[in-house]
């Protein structure tokens, strides 16, 4: 309605974080569906906020996508942090190789001087490949740093874009719409509820990881992402999340 066309930012951020009961909100203007430049502001948004709040040593987990890409990007010479380790947080889930966990994930590494180990899993793992690829000691290795991540980066997509995006088959599209799935993230897709209709079968972190020791930064915007992003954040209530104002006017509609 009209009040919320004329909140400023600030009180923007303030309404969603009361609504969605979000520990922080950062909105950043304009609308990444229509300039580029708005992601990258997503990405500058996020870079300013690791600098104040991430820890010595800390372990930093990351998904694919462009939104996170853009933070690696913003990840200039004032975020030299050589204490640090990027890590993908899952194993590959259909994405362009510019815009996979693991080429971001040395990415920031190379940005920030810090270190970074990779995960060299395929996407959809059937059961048997799955067990054996677990059990293997590099593997093991690398998803013990997975796991023990204090901070947590990731992408918001709306389930159809995604699916399509990862080469679904009819039949997976059409699982989609009987569910009606509207968001993904992770791996998993969500319900308008924020009830899990899938989840990809691949090694690294699980939704039941994201406890309350870890700092969850879900960064996503676009006034089309607002559904997708609505949904994912009805079950989570711990996520930091950092938007632009085309998402955030539709998420208060
Ligand atoms: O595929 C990785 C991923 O983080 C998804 O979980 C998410 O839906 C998507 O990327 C977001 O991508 P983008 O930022 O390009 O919209």
């Amino acid at each position: 309605g009209m009040m919320k066309e004329l909140l400023g930012l600030k009180a923007l951020e303030e309404q969603i974080a009361h609504e969605y009961q979000l520990k922080k909100v950062i909105v950043v203007p304009g609308d990444s569906d229509q300039y580029d430049w708005v992601k990258k502001e997503m990405g500058r948004a996020c870079v300013h906020y690791l600098k104040q709040h991430v820890a010595d040593q800390a372990t930093v987990a990351i998904t694919g996508g462009t939104t996170v890409a853009a933070v690696a990007e913003m990840m200039g010479s004032d975020f030299q942090r050589d204490d640090l380790l990027f890590v993908p947080a899952r194993g590959g889930i259909g994405e362009e190789v510019e815009n996979q966990a693991n080429t971001i994930c040395a990415e920031m590494a190379r940005q920030t001087g810090a270190s970074y180990r990779l995960l060299h899993v395929p996407d959809q793992l059937s059961e048997d490949t799955y067990s054996s690829l677990i059990s293997e000691p590099s593997v093991q290795s690398v998803l013990h740093n997975i796991t023990s991540a204090t901070v947590v980066i990731h992408g918001i997509g709306e389930a159809k874009t995604m699916a399509k995006r990862r080469g679904a088959s009819e039949e997976f599209l059409q699982k989609l719409t009987n569910h009606e799935a509207v968001a993904e993230a992770f791996g998993y897709y969500f319900d308008h509820l924020g009830d899990i209709i899938h989840r990809e079968r691949t090694i690294g972190l699980q939704l039941e990881h994201l406890n309350e020791e870890k700092q969850v930064i879900a960064i996503a915007g676009g006034s089309s992402k607002s559904v997708a992003i609505t949904a994912y954040l009805k079950n989570r209530k711990s996520t930091i999340l950092i938007t632009d104002e085309g998402a955030a006017r539709q998420m208060l509609n």
